[in-house]
């Protein structure tokens, strides 16, 4: 068949994933394991701690108290101005550690540039950092165990199962390596049999290694950085990018109405990726309560 063939055939499109409704439904699930925990006289309880005063933090932040409100988890907020110390943050760490109501603390990123984020991180309980980013954490998902999956890629991992998406022995272009977003990413899909590459910011040439991907996930945070020539016919493309527009519009990193076209499924931008980080946080919550509850080391 030639190009433009294919091309006409494809005149529907990408199918959406619904991020928002996926982790809608998964509210019901996240509901009844807060109130089987009640029973045993368990509340799962969160700590966010939210340092300086970044808008879109201040955002995230409240989404995911909000969150937490609607299946039962107890949320506790710390906000405290750029000026707080390492050693008060620190401090404010270890307390939460040892606080037995607390199943969950989550320190919001980024951090003002005078605090040590790495040992911030680090003072986290392993067995509370919900997150994922302690090194004991990353450590277990590079040898192929989750413990507390970083809650981004947790919830592509989590779309892409939820749409009947195969990942073993496909090609996968990650494109960031963030912390947070692709380092994480990639060795979730590595362990699940995927072929991984990762591209980042001084990647040469990326259209080269994005037209090989079956899969490919985008979280660079660079407005219209993935356009139609980019990507593989039938790819399934997966947007984690969040970026506001000087005209106030929220867009991902691909241009999605161009790549709709051509891809066989594409997550929207909002609506995609980022309910499922929030709902991957609560997920986390929860699991950490029913740990111990269960007396079970994390
Ligand atoms: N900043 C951007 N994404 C995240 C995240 O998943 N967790 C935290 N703590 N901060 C972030």
């Amino acid at each position: 068949m030639t190009t433009t063939a294919l091309q006409a055939e494809k005149t529907t499109g990408a199918k959406l994933i619904d991020g928002k409704a996926v982790a809608l439904k998964m509210r019901a699930t996240q509901r009844a394991r807060v109130e089987a925990l009640q029973a045993k006289g368990i509340t799962p309880g969160l700590a966010v701690v939210l340092v300086g005063d970044d808008p879109a933090s201040a955002i995230y932040v409240s989404r995911k108290v909000k969150a937490c409100e609607a299946v039962g988890i107890k949320s506790v907020s710390y906000r405290h101005p750029t000026t707080i110390t390492n050693e008060e943050l620190l401090v404010l760490i270890g307390k939460l550690n040892a606080d037995p109501n607390i199943h969950g603390i989550l320190v919001q990123l980024p951090l003002p540039a005078h605090i040590d984020m790495a040992k911030v991180l680090e003072t986290i309980a392993p067995e509370k950092d919900v997150d994922g980013f302690h090194l004991y954490n990353v450590g277990a998902l590079v040898v192929g165990r989750q413990i507390f999956p970083p809650c981004t890629p947790y919830g592509v991992m989590h779309l892409l199962e939820y749409s009947d998406i195969p990942v073993e022995g496909r090609n996968v272009v990650v494109v960031g390596a963030s912390n947070i977003v692709g380092k994480p990413m990639a060795l979730m899909l590595m362990a699940r049999d995927a072929t991984v590459a990762i591209c980042h910011a001084k990647t040469r040439d990326l259209g080269q290694w994005t037209i090989l991907a079956d899969i490919l996930v985008v979280a660079a945070g660079v407005p219209n950085l993935i356009v139609p020539q980019m990507v593989k016919t039938d790819a399934v493309v997966i947007d984690v990018g969040i970026n506001r527009l000087p005209d106030g519009r929220i867009v991902g990193d691909v241009d999605f109405e161009g790549v709709r076209k051509k891809a066989s499924y594409i997550t929207p931008v909002p609506g995609g990726v980022g309910p499922m980080t929030i709902a991957m946080l609560l997920e986390n919550t929860i699991q950490s309560a029913e740990r111990q509850a269960s007396g079970e080391p994390a």
